[in-house]
């Protein structure tokens, strides 16, 4: 079976007082059936590493560069994260997407540069409101996941985790029914099933967009729903601490 995971992408959010606040609460949390990761901004990674100490609760960083090392002024590299401490790192997300101008062939190599660190990459896919309205939801995901299985490979989407973020969604307070998440993330795995039927059994695919802790349950109650990719209500303890135990309910 499939574990749980919730990750809380603190976005551009946070300083030293509020995280250690935030950090202090979520340190205890019991991640032994449902696992839990932090995303903070990159000068946080290595203060989240202390108070976090060496187990538990999980980081990723918000992004990597698709290069090992160079001239590549404010980039940063996928074994500078391993450095730090960093274990997840999400590539693709739609901010980086449509504010940044990352393509969905720069998207995979991120994901092939993340594998290279030994760093699992959290792969953010999801359509916008245009695109649902006029019906292209399963066609803009799979045009997604198809450029990375075919410049990364499925070696790189095995080490993967996929997150399903519909870009209406995100940070809007209009959540996907968990049926709308559901159609999706059995969509996605079977685009992967029609590649290798290990992968698509194995992969760990998160919602993401507006969850909270009223709707968390409902959502990880979804057979392929493994878990959220969490915004604004992971920046605040009581609301993320509920969520991951909705994961561990859904487990149980
Ligand atoms: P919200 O949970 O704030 O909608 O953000 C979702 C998201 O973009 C997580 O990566």
């Amino acid at each position: 079976m499939r574990s749980k995971l919730v990750a809380g992408n603190w976005k551009m959010h946070g300083d030293f007082v509020k995280n250690a606040a935030l950090l202090g609460e979520l340190v205890t949390v019991d991640t032994s059936v449902a696992g839990m990761v932090v995303i903070p901004p990159f000068p946080y990674l290595a203060q989240c590493r202390e108070l976090l100490g060496a187990r538990g609760v999980g980081i990723g960083a918000q992004d990597v560069s698709e290069h090992p090392s160079g001239a590549y002024t404010g980039e940063v590299s996928a074994s500078m994260l391993g450095d730090v401490g960093c274990e997840y790192v999400l590539v693709g997300h739609s901010e980086r997407r449509s504010i940044h101008g990352e393509s969905d062939k720069v998207v995979a190599r991120k994901a092939v540069a993340a594998c290279a660190g030994e760093l699992v990459p959290i792969i953010c896919v999801g359509e916008s409101l245009e695109e649902r309205e006029r019906g292209e939801t399963r066609s803009v995901v799979e045009r997604q996941l198809s450029t990375v299985l075919s410049v990364a490979g499925l070696d790189v989407l095995r080490k993967s985790v996929v997150a399903y973020e519909p870009v209406w969604a995100i940070g809007t307070g209009r959540t996907a029914t968990p049926e709308q998440a559901q159609e999706v993330h059995a969509f996605i795995r079977g685009i992967l099933a029609a590649r290798d039927e290990g992968c698509a059994a194995s992969i760990g695919i998160l919602y993401g967009g507006s969850v909270k802790a009223s709707n968390a349950a409902d959502l990880f109650a979804m057979p392929d729903v493994d878990g959220g990719l969490v915004g604004g209500a992971s920046l605040v303890a009581r609301e993320f601490l509920e969520i991951h135990r909705a994961a561990v309910m859904a487990v149980r």
